[in-house]
């Protein structure tokens, strides 16, 4: 069947029948090339930029205009797959108007398919705001990053039946706000699968186990590009930033012993030439 470009109803749809939704960060046009040759579903531009790109300490200094930015880089980069902006910390907290008008310049400016933003029952009118507005969300519950200081820093959350019950009344609020999937981050594999049934549209989990409708991860986690920690619910598939480190090395040592450029690395000029000079 001929590729064409993955849809909000594609996406919903693979739960239904049961088949499984995947994505991947990128932040940049090489990297959006090689996930969408992947064949992956969904492409998200997360505010992860901030941390894996930027170095900046964690997600919450991530500004509007870097993230159109690199969405920009990405949809250059991407044919089929669905591509998500991620909302920036205040740039949909504040109030509903700015909410719509940020969503929104990511989908003109940015010429992102959806936007994504961190909150569950706290967030179900902004994200209906901008549904109704027209621009396709994907909720985020569970471990959200912007507001790290408010959970007590990276960890699993739900881990009592209390703050259980009030990730699973989250998603219900974010499906009845229209969002069009869920991500959920570091919550315990069984509550995240209780979610998964309790609710019609897709959940894509990153460290929630394997009940989830699809998974996530952010991609310098995976290849071992990003070494300042790596979660538990990571796994390295590769490990790229180790092979780059050694070309870095290799390019050093043989600029030093002036081995490289070789005679095939380097333009030549007829000697007849060089003489009239
Ligand atoms: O910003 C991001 O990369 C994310 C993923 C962790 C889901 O929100």
């Amino acid at each position: 069947m001929e590729r064409r470009k993955v849809t909000i109803p594609d996406i919903v749809e693979k739960k239904k029948k049961g088949r499984k939704t995947t994505m991947l960060t990128a932040y940049d046009y090489p990297t959006a090339l090689l996930v969408d040759r992947a064949e992956i579903d969904m492409i998200l531009v997360g505010d992860s930029l901030g941390m894996v790109v930027l170095g900046y300490e964690t997600t919450v200094s991530v500004t509007m205009d870097e993230m159109i930015h690199h969405t920009k880089a990405v949809v250059r980069g991407t044919r089929f797959a669905l591509v998500v902006g991620d909302m920036p910390f205040m740039s949909y907290n504040t109030c509903q108007k700015d909410a719509i008008i940020n969503a929104g310049r990511f989908i003109k400016e940015g010429g992102a398919d959806a936007v994504k933003l961190e909150g569950g029952t706290s967030m179900a009118t902004t994200v209906q705001a901008i549904v109704r507005a027209g621009i396709p969300v994907m909720g985020h519950i569970g471990l959200t990053p912007q507001t790290i200081s408010q959970l007590g820093g990276f960890r699993v959350q739900g881990r009592n039946a209390e703050a259980a019950r009030k990730i699973i009344d989250d998603a219900k609020a974010l499906e009845e706000a229209g969002a069009f999937s869920i991500v959920l981050e570091a919550v315990p594999g069984g509550i995240a699968g209780r979610i998964t049934k309790s609710v019609s549209i897709p959940t894509i989990g990153i460290g929630a186990g394997i009940e989830c409708d699809g998974q996530v991860l952010v991609y310098q986690d995976m290849i071992g590009l990003f070494d300042r920690f790596v979660p538990k619910f990571v796994k390295q598939y590769s490990q790229v930033g180790e092979v780059m480190l050694s070309s870095f090395k290799q390019f050093k040592e043989e600029v030093e012993k002036e081995i490289f450029p070789g005679e095939e690395h380097t333009f030549s000029i007829e000697q007849k030439e060089l003489e009239k000079i």
